[in-house]
């Protein structure tokens, strides 16, 4: 019942915005304001004037009183609105995403390649939509296209080359990407030919594709492969094929000047071009993308093929007996179209024929053309109408990507932030519908289908939390979903185990582009001079081998066992250092006391320096970097190719270092619009491609990697975080389930839970007791339902999942009086009294390191560290001290565990 409710309310609200861009744009506003029975509604508060000094419009600061202005001024009002309407459609131009492409194979299946150049498929197990990876090897690139020709799959990478997927026979079919490619050598005796774009005919026997030196090729027959060359036109290319009209035999091309092209084999010549002949002012050249042919559109045997020019405007080149003709179709108010969509049609009902389209700023249109226009004079007024579907809410669809008619009212859009919508008809369509309509469905009059948006979320490798399928029996299974109650009875209580719908709007906010503009917000929090010192003094090197130390006067050792003596190395470096902010494949990247960034690695049997920000954009002064370089039990993410460290600068942006074989490059990935980035919270681990950082206002952000793009995360005015790295928690390694615990400023714990049922939830831990509060960050997590915290009174608090129940315990300091410690004191010390006076062997507050899968270190008062230990399940004890060069306490050197007694 609640699901309909709330596809009910966002109904209304897309309908409540229909009626108002409507009204502006087809209602002469005079008429508007006459109507006695109509009443006046605000629908801003930011009104204009025209300054005839200034020769500008000036925004009024107190509008007048509405209603004799309206009486008096009206036409000064329609103006204003007008204004303001312009002012509303001139959102953002979205940018240009190179990879996303949406292919439909069957109707239980749909191929869809990601902005991050991965190939994932939707498909329908009977039960649910599941998505299944199917990824190019990375040695072979980044897909951009995916076409299904005589039932063989192939996939088009970005550098131009085709692969074919084989299913190969052994023990687990396993599918592979098989070179493709090589050939098209039956066709060149040269340079090899590389693909740019193409698509496939009606009958899917075929396939036309444009080459990157803007050649036409066709794919005659796939098995065995048959190509042959079209070449191109006289003097120009093929940037694009438009469309290839079956009925006619005919492959029509764009050029990249603009112009349309046609290519016949059978005629001769046999390549022509469609000139403009009435030179009408707002033609101009075209956009090389794919356009739609309709046949019967404004007579039994017209063909009509529509296209859109540069300046985004709908044109339609017409074949009506023997003769073509071009009609102009223009564009809704102030929006420039970029992408043209068909619909499934539903011949016997309709009065009207649907065509989509999706606007530089992210919106889509419906463009309804009614049957038999074309009988109207002069074609000066096509008469077809203009209906804006907006977005979704806090998502815009993708710019110049055409939507994947899926059946009668329903097409897939791909979204600018990489996730997919649907839209459908009301109560026909979205995350939980199959492909099949209920029999009794019939399409009333297009006036009265109300049309709304789902949002489809996609795989992490676009920084999504869609999970993939799994080979075992259940709702999820890749091939047969299998409603699997008995099991999990509690969490999936709906039908298919699917969560809850229309309730994803809610967490991800859409910001604009990362800021520029900062302003200095009285709230906000300023970082302490030992900042990165406290967060990034220690880092983890090997397992349980060894880790490394940063002074507080900026030496580096490194604690390491060799021959089962634990030594700390000096290690010599130029400057001195503040802090060690990242680790990736043995190399260490550390922030030196001026900020710099420079990476320590090995070059052969050497250790060699490399100062990072004396490259091209790396003049910044760092002050954090990423919190955690792995989690225990959870396999390393593979390698790619973006495999990158994230920092934050001084002055409040993220910065993006490329790292992937040293191919080292940076990035300004900026800041959410007006807020300063306090500290990285995760990066990559909860979710790949996502960094979560904490503004300096208190509030969770997150950057897409993949996208660019800066998302604010619901969050309660209420709860103001510290600036903190976070701590993340993922029970299972193969589900996105799991959290990222930080603090809130008054020192209490707050998780951040995300799970496919409820999807995001925030949960308030507090403190374990009245009195002590949270200092530093939270400190490394265990075993996916451990987390080792700090007490303001020094001493170590664990929070941890006990039958399904959160429960605290107090781990206390390491005491010479412990019986777990064994104080193995040196025979020079004597003096007792300056030692105590020297020694505190409670818990400071820098940030503890996990040290390997079952013990974590932290740094006491005195400058020493101290190793806890899990001992049985829940169990942690302190079973070392570490003596170090940072710390006046020099009891001892090292003191082993009487261990024997507690394990
Ligand atoms: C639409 O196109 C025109 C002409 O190319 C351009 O001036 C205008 O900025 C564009 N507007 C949007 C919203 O893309
Ligand atoms: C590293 O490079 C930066 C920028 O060129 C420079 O300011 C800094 O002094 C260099 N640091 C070292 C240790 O060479
Ligand atoms: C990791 O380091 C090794 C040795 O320096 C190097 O050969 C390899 O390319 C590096 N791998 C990546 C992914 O950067």
């Amino acid at each position: 019942m609640s699901k309909f409710h709330l596809i009910y309310v966002i109904w209304l609200v897309l309908s409540i915005r229909f009626c108002i861009v409507e009204v502006s744009a087809s209602c002469c506003p005079h008429q508007f304001f006459r109507q006695s029975n109509r009443r006046f509604e605000q629908k801003t508060d930011r009104f204009w004037k025209f300054s005839e000094v200034d020769d500008r419009w000036i925004e009024v600061k107190l509008p007048c009183d509405l209603v004799p202005c309206v009486n008096s001024e009206g036409s000064k009002m329609e103006e204003e609105h007008e204004l303001d309407e312009k002012r509303m459609n001139l959102d953002m131009v979205l940018p240009l995403r190179k990879r996303i492409s949406l292919t439909k194979m069957s109707e239980t299946s749909v191929w869809i390649i990601g902005e991050s150049g991965c190939i994932y498929e939707r498909f329908w197990n009977g039960l649910e939509w599941v998505i299944a990876p199917h990824d190019l090897p990375l040695s072979q690139g980044h897909a951009v296209a995916v076409f299904i020709i005589s039932q063989k799959i192939l996939a088009l990478s970005e550098s131009g080359n085709l692969y074919q997927m084989h299913v190969q026979i052994g023990e687990t079919s396993h599918p592979v990407w098989i070179e493709f490619t090589h050939t098209l050598d039956q066709i060149t005796d040269s340079d090899p030919i590389l693909i740019k774009s193409g698509v496939v005919t009606d009958d899917r026997k075929r396939g036309y594709f444009c080459t990157k030196k803007g050649s036409l090729v066709e794919l005659a027959e796939v098995e065995p492969p048959r190509w042959i060359n079209h070449g191109q036109p006289g003097g120009a290319n093929v940037a694009a094929i438009t469309d290839v009209a079956s009925t006619r035999e005919v492959v029509y091309t764009i050029s990249s000047t603009g112009d349309l092209y046609e290519y016949n084999s059978k005629s001769k010549p046999s390549w022509k071009r469609h000139i403009w002949q009435d030179k009408k002012a707002q033609v101009s050249s075209l956009i090389p993308s794919k356009g739609c042919t309709l046949h019967g559109l404004s007579a039994d045997h017209s063909e009509s093929l529509f296209l859109l020019t540069k300046e985004g405007t709908l044109v339609e080149r017409r074949l009506h007996q023997r003769k073509w003709k071009w009609v102009v179709h223009g564009n809704p108010p102030h929006q420039n179209l970029t992408s043209i969509t068909s619909s499934f049609r539903d011949e016997s009902s309709e009065t009207s024929i649907s065509l989509f389209f999706t606007t530089s700023v992210g919106s889509v249109f419906e463009y309804q053309i009614p049957k038999q226009l074309g009988t109207s004079p002069n074609n000066q007024f096509p008469g077809g109408e203009w209906k804006s579907h907006q977005h979704p809410l806090h998502a815009k669809a993708a710019r110049g990507k055409p939507g994947l008619p899926l059946q009668v009212g329903r097409i897939l859009f791909a979204l600018d932030d990489g996730r997919l919508a649907e839209l459908h008809l009301s109560g026909q369509g979205g995350e939980s519908a199959g492909p099949s309509l209920p029999q009794n469905f019939r399409r009333k009059t297009s006036s009265t289908t109300k049309y709304v948006w789902s949002i489809l979320d996609a795989p992490a490798s676009e920084g999504w939390n869609a999970e993939y399928c799994t080979d075992e029996r259940g709702p999820r299974n890749c091939m047969t979903g299998i409603k699997d109650e008995s099991k999990d009875s509690g969490i999936t209580s709906s039908v298919t185990g699917r969560r809850k719908q229309s309730q994803e709007h809610h967490y991800y906010l859409s910001l604009g582009k990362g800021g520029e503009l900062i302003s200095p917000s009285e709230e906000e929090f300023n970082l302490p001079d030992d900042w990165i010192s406290s967060n990034f003094r220690l880092r983890l090197m090997f397992e349980g081998k060894s880790f490394f130390l940063v002074t507080s006067d900026g030496m580096i050792f490194e604690h390491v066992c060799i021959e089962s003596v634990w030594i700390w190395l000096k290690h010599e470096s130029s400057t001195a250092m503040n802090g060690i902010v990242g680790n990736y494949n043995g190399s260490l990247f550390m922030v030196d006391t001026f900020g710099s960034v420079i990476l320590r690695e090995w070059s052969g049997n050497e250790i060699a320096w490399k100062n990072c920000s004396d490259m091209r954009k790396g003049r910044n002064v760092v002050v954090g970097g990423q919190p955690w370089d792995r989690l225990p039990g959870i396999a390393r993410k593979r390698v790619t190719t973006e495999d990158s460290l994230f920092f934050v600068s001084k002055s409040g942006r993220l910065l993006q270092f490329t790292v992937y074989m040293r191919k080292f490059k940076w990035k300004d990935c900026k800041n959410p619009p007006n807020v300063k980035v306090a500290s990285i919270v995760d990066q990559e681990l909860f979710r790949e491609n996502i960094i979560f950082v904490t503004g300096r206002n208190g509030r969770i952000y997150q950057y897409n990697k993949v996208n660019d793009l800066w998302h604010e995360h619901y969050q309660s005015q209420h709860l103001i975080l510290s600036n903190f790295p976070g701590t993340v928690i993922r029970p299972l390694s193969k589900s996105l389930t799991g959290s990222i615990f930080m603090f809130s400023r008054d020192g209490g714990l707050v998780e951040y839970n995300w799970n496919t049922w409820n999807e995001w939830n925030w949960i308030e831990h507090g403190t374990p007791y009245k009195g002590v509060t949270f200092v530093g960050s939270p400190g490394p997590s265990f075993e996916g339902n451990q987390l080792l915290l700090i007490g303001s009174d020094g001493k170590v608090y664990l929070r941890y999942m006990d039958k399904n129940a959160w429960k605290w315990k107090d781990c206390g300091f390491p005491s010479l009086g412990d019986k777990n410690v064994d104080a193995d004191r040196e025979e020079e010390f004597n003096d007792e009294d300056d030692l105590i006076f020297k020694c505190d062997p409670k818990v400071r507050s820098t940030r503890p390191i996990p040290f390997s899968d079952d013990s974590a270190i932290f740094e006491l008062r005195d400058g020493r560290l101290a190793e806890i230990q899990l001992v049985g399940e829940k169990e942690w004890v302190w079973s070392r001290i570490i003596g170090t060069p940072n710390s006046l306490c020099l009891q001892n050197y090292w003191i082993t565990v009487a261990s024997s007694s507690s394990s």
